[in-house]
């Protein structure tokens, strides 16, 4: 959970204090930033806490279990400071944004009148117009739509953001419908920004010092935007041509689907230095079964000949991947197709989880659902080889030399924290002035989630 926050006052007499609370992935993180740039203009400053708040956003996510609960309890907190701020005498208004507000619509100011205003995903550019309106007195404004003019096009140019990494939306929404996920419905269509309109944000973005960016997408590798020479453009042409923008060090790019690794993509692995040798690619099941009734529309050889491709065009390349276990009708046998195909693959790390139904998706009905109990201990010992396999690929960067991205001071004094090449968290003895710069460090740690080491060489400030 990130909060979000203003960096600016605005010329405005009397300001207004805004209080984000961000949930879910980093596409929402993103998003409240973007609407932190919507609002601004209008007179909005950052809130310290959300009690001295006179606007309170939720941008939420749909995709754990009982997303919508937990909402739900945040906004009987809510309904507190709101009257507690009423009773001083003051106004607070409340928005409830992301794919929460997309799914439950009216739902949610039935349930919680304290709620002002609905705004799902692909509204947010008309944030300031509904809060204005609410400001006026009018109740129950709901805006869920999935609008003809994409909400990029008039939303204000994005200010970069204050660290030396940043996300940039490129793709939003999911054609692909897998029968577990809400995205679809929650996110829309897919829809590609035009390379122009991305490419002025990422020298927005490095002009205000960001060094690495990670390209967003539902489905990013689905990318097929339209390119200046007005040709769809896809996700592998788009890197080349940010690669080529001078201050911009880095690239990464999440969440891709399988089925869209196209040739063009492992050729930029191959040739584009500055692609950074990671790769999300959620696999979800080894069982050719299960794929199959997730509707993946890849086999488990398909993942490992995609693999293969991949690692022969980076030799270095560390995968990541996401795994579900417990799918309705998921058999023993069809779980030790996930452990050979993990076992086969090595992922350097990975997101796991247990199945659970999610309203409105085709797996939540199905008859065959697998108990709580044989999903709990299939994730525990998926879970078990995931470690074992990312503890191997952490140890085996003890003795390297890697390039470390400074991004921030770390926990003890006179320490910085960075990512390696591969995403991972690396501590090192270094002074602030190196935020924002890549050097080389000797990695002389590995833990389970992050490395150690000291600076390869002297550095001079
Ligand atoms: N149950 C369990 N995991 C899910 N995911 C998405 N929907 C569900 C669900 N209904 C997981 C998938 C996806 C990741 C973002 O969340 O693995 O890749
Ligand atoms: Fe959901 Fe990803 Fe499947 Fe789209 S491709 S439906 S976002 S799991």
């Amino acid at each position: 959970m990130k909060q979000a926050a203003f960096s600016q006052r605005t010329p405005h007499d009397v300001a207004m204090r805004v209080f984000i609370r961000t949930y879910g992935c980093q596409m929402n993180v993103y998003d409240s930033a973007r609407m932190v740039d919507a609002l601004r203009p209008h007179g909005f400053v950052a809130a310290e806490n959300s009690q001295d708040a006179d606007l309170i956003i939720l941008n939420t996510c749909h995709i754990r279990e009982k997303a919508a609960e937990k909402v739900y309890s945040e906004l009987g907190t809510i309904r507190r400071l709101k009257a507690a701020k009423a009773e001083r005498g003051g106004r607070m208004i409340v928005a409830v944004a992301g794919c929460v507000a997309q799914a439950e619509g009216a739902e949610i100011m039935r349930r919680a009148p304290c709620v002002d205003l609905v705004i799902g995903p692909q509204s947010y550019h008309r944030l300031p117009q509904l809060i204005a309106q609410a400001l006026r007195g009018r109740a129950g404004l709901l805006d869920t739509s999935f609008p003809i003019d994409p909400k990029f096009d008039q939303l204000p140019e994005a200010d970069a953001p204050e660290g030396v990494t940043a996300f940039l939306t490129v793709q939003e929404g999911c054609d692909k419908f897998c029968s577990f996920c809400v995205v679809p419905y929650t996110r829309g269509a897919e829809y590609s920004r035009p390379v122009a309109q991305i490419l002025a944000e990422a020298r927005n973005f490095v002009h205000g010092g960001v060094r690495e960016i990670t390209l967003l997408g539902q489905n990013v590798n689905a990318y097929h935007g339209e390119g200046p020479d007005g040709e769809e453009w896809c996700l592998g042409a788009l890197i080349r041509s940010l690669a080529v923008l001078p201050g911009l060090d880095r690239i990464r790019y999440t969440t891709s689907h399988p089925r869209d690794v196209d040739d063009e993509l492992i050729a930029a692995h191959r040739e584009v230095p500055k692609l950074m040798p990671f790769l999300h690619l959620p696999v979800q099941s080894g069982s050719d079964r299960i794929l199959t009734m997730m509707n993946r529309r890849y086999t488990a050889d398909d993942y490992r000949r995609i693999v293969d491709r991949l690692r022969s065009a980076r030799r270095d390349l560390a995968l990541s991947s996401d795994l579900i276990v417990g799918y309705p009708g998921e058999t023993d046998d069809d779980f030790q197709a996930t452990l050979d195909l993990v076992e086969e693959i090595g992922f350097a790390q990975a997101f796991s989880f247990k199945y659970s139904p999610r309203p409105g998706t085709p797996a939540a009905s199905a008859p065959a659902q697998v108990s709580d109990e044989v999903k709990s201990a299939r994730l525990a010992a998926l879970q078990l080889l995931l470690a074992k396999h990312r503890r191997e690929f952490n140890e085996a960067c003890v003795g390297r030399v890697l390039p470390v991205l400074f991004e921030k001071p770390g926990r003890h004094e006179g320490q910085l924290v960075g990512r390696s090449p591969y995403l991972q968290s690396v501590h090192v003895a270094a002074k602030p002035s190196l935020v924002g710069q890549i050097i080389p460090a000797l990695i002389s740690g590995a833990g389970a989630n992050s490395l150690s080491g000291s600076l390869a060489a002297p550095v001079s400030e």
